[in-house]
């Protein structure tokens, strides 16, 4: 019996939600802990496209029980959305199969105008953020300041919670010359919030006491990372990251279940790379081929639309992101995109003014100058549709693929061929 934690190994967007939702076939609970409606994981059943931003990975699967634990942000109006189109598909979304935790902050209205105001005053050093509040609400959180779920649910604490914070932001608002919030809008949004939480309040559970419970009763936890190692806070392309930690040793922390340290690690990524928003890509394509990755992947945001940039696999990144996450196990997705293209080149190395680089660098500035140093590979494809295992590859993917293994020194267990599930080779 087997505990997972799946995780990005890039920068956000490389299939989570597809191999969470394959790993929940063996699961009994999938739980998201870090994060929030930044995260757009797309899952393909029968033809029909879904796209989760809070509400775990797992909740296509009937017998899964889905956790938002303490360290996600909440948007609560994302979530009853989600709630809301979930139950109207017949995706039963209630408080038997989704739990919230009462201690994970909420993200309000003035998060995402912060969020919106803070990118605009960057100018061209923007990060390029969903917009969503996400900065923000971990500010706030950080600064001791941010506003728990269950506070939501005494109107008059709530009321008092919201004039206070829409002091303070509007001061910073003014300082960023954006439009600060006027009286009836912060009234508007106490009653708004009040409404919601009522909604909300029977979805919350003692999350500790409900993980802690299902230890005992040896239930499969699946831990549903969201955005990717280099976009850790810590570990990432700062400044141009999100603000919460995505590395996998983070489900601990993020969920208070401190025996997810023992679960394996699954690193997920793309057979070549993709980013959207700002900061250092050294892989990038500007040319036809970084084109053609976009359109043939479909290589557009599912959670802004915006387009991402493309480029090749860079295995310096690669092998950095497996060591900082820890991880036991690879998934690899997107090979059919791949497919067909004549030649297909992987990043061994960098060079600084001809030196090469012996770590991943540190700062944004380096990593902005660094040469990736190529090695190229025979294209294959098409492929077949009626494959088993990855014996029934094209040499040259099996090659490609084993390249990854070596150098990274983790057991590639699953490789996707397509969207949809069932379209892949997997060892689960
Ligand atoms: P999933 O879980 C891809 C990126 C944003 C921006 C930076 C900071 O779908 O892989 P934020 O709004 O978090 O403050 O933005 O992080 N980003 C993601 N990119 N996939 C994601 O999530 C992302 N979540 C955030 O584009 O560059
Ligand atoms: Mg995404």
């Amino acid at each position: 019996m087997s505990n997972y934690i799946c995780v990005g190994g890039q920068w956000g967007d490389e299939g989570k939600g597809r191999i969470v939702d394959i790993l929940s076939e063996k699961s009994d609970i999938v739980v998201r802990y870090q994060g929030g409606n930044n995260a757009g994981h797309t899952l393909v059943v029968d033809g029909v496209r879904t796209v989760l931003h809070l509400i775990p990975s797992g909740i296509l699967h009937k017998h899964i029980v889905c956790v938002i634990a303490p360290g996600v942000v909440i948007d609560p109006e994302v979530l009853l959305q989600e709630i809301d189109t979930l139950n109207a598909r017949g995706v039963v979304t209630d408080p038997s199969r989704l739990l919230l935790s009462p201690t994970a902050h909420v993200i309000f209205p003035f998060h995402k105008k912060l969020d919106l105001a803070r990118e605009k005053a960057r100018g061209s050093e923007k990060i390029g953020t969903t917009g969503r509040g996400i900065g923000p609400a971990y500010e706030e959180k950080v600064g001791r300041r941010g506003i728990r779920l269950y506070e939501l649910f005494d109107k008059k604490h709530l009321a008092q919670r919201i004039r206070d914070a829409c002091v303070f932001v509007n001061t910073i608002l003014n300082a960023l010359d954006a439009e600060t919030f006027s009286g009836h809008e912060i009234e508007e949004m106490i009653e708004r919030y009040s409404q919601h939480a009522q909604r909300l309040k029977p979805f919350v559970c003692d999350i500790h006491g409900f993980l802690q419970r299902a230890r005992t009763e040896r239930k499969r936890i699946l831990f549903e990372g969201a955005q990717g190692a280099l976009l850790d806070v810590d570990h990432g392309t700062y400044p141009y990251v999100t603000s919460s930690n995505c590395v996998a040793g983070h489900a601990a922390a993020g969920s208070g279940d401190g025996f997810a340290r023992h679960a394996k690690v699954v690193l997920v990524t793309k057979c070549y790379a993709t980013r959207v928003g700002s900061g250092p890509f050294p892989t990038e394509l500007h040319d036809d081929v970084g084109e053609n990755l976009r359109q043939k992947g479909a290589e557009f945001g599912a959670t802004t639309g915006r387009p991402r940039r493309c480029g090749w696999l860079d295995m310096k990144a690669l092998k950095y992101a497996c060591e900082i996450h820890g991880a036991d196990l690879l998934a690899i997705t997107k090979l059919d995109i791949l497919a067909e293209m004549p030649t297909i080149k992987v990043c061994i190395g960098y060079e600084i003014d001809g030196v090469a680089v012996g770590h991943f660098p540190w700062n944004p500035e380096d990593l902005a100058r660094v040469r990736p140093v190529y090695r190229e590979f025979a294209g294959f494809g098409p492929l077949a549709s009626n494959m088993n295992n990855r014996s029934d590859l094209p040499k040259e993917a099996q090659e490609y693929l084993s390249f990854i293994e070596d150098y990274c020194g983790v057991h590639i267990a699953l490789v996707s061929t397509g969207p949809q599930r069932g379209a892949e080779l997997s060892e689960f």
